[in-house]
């Protein structure tokens, strides 16, 4: 399974890379999923497929939707693509659990796909701009954070802190009214950060920045 842009990271994968895990997945006949739900938003490099490396494309199950390119999130509405034998599969359990999606959706989402380049291209450089303001607020405030390559997600260390995950996303939330998910809530690997997501308003991001060093600053007090 994969997902690049990567939800919490914003990681992202170079082709040379997909090479080498389409190699593998042909030498061993494995399928890949591929959730490439974050696509539009790669900040650096373009963005490649794993489905559309030669040979791959009967191999893998592309996974996509409206909710962050479009910023579509409420219309419940994305796709699968594979092998006819593959969806034909997915679609015996599907249609009896989930019906279809809303044409009200299905409306909006084609509406998207005609006309929705340039709104999501004017979207992707304000989301730069708030990727860049909200990295560069978290290395000011002591917290190390890599500037993520795609998503809208920023993944800040909390281990100068002291503070755990959870025990910093949770004080956050009653004392400065920031919410941002505790890093552990996506496995181990993620104990020691916070996913703290740009998604919105550039002002907003900005309060919740100045919150927070308040708050991190507050911490050294009660260390000293
Ligand atoms: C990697 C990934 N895939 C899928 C989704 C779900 O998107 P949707 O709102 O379309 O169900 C998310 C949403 O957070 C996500 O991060």
């Amino acid at each position: 399974m994969l997902n690049f842009p990567t939800n919490p990271t914003g990681g992202t994968m170079t082709r040379e890379s997909l090479e080498a895990i389409a190699r593998l997945a042909k030498h061993h006949n494995l399928l890949v999923i591929t959730d490439e739900i974050y696509a539009e938003l790669t900040f650096e490099g373009k963005h490649t497929s794993i489905a559309a490396l030669p040979g791959m494309a009967e191999r893998t199950i592309f996974l996509h939707g409206f909710s962050k390119a479009y910023a579509m999130t409420g219309f419940r509405i994305g796709y699968a693509c594979g092998p006819a034998e593959l969806i034909e599969a997915m679609m015996r359990i599907h249609q009896y659990s989930m019906l279809c999606a809303s044409i009200i959706s299905q409306e909006a989402a084609i509406e998207a796909l005609q006309n929705g380049a340039e709104p999501v291209a004017e979207m992707k450089e304000q989301y730069r701009l708030r990727r860049n303001y909200i990295v560069k607020a978290f290395n000011d405030m002591g917290l190390d954070c890599h500037l993520p390559r795609g998503s809208f997600y920023a993944f800040p260390s909390v281990q100068s802190t002291g503070l755990g995950s959870g025990e910093f996303a949770s004080r956050l939330v009653k004392e400065e009214n920031v919410a941002c998910v505790p890093g552990n809530a996506f496995g181990d690997a993620g104990e020691g950060f916070l996913r703290c997501c740009f998604a919105t308003g550039l002002e907003q991001i900005k309060t919740a920045c100045e919150r927070t060093a308040r708050f991190v600053k507050s911490l050294k007090t009660e260390g000293a």
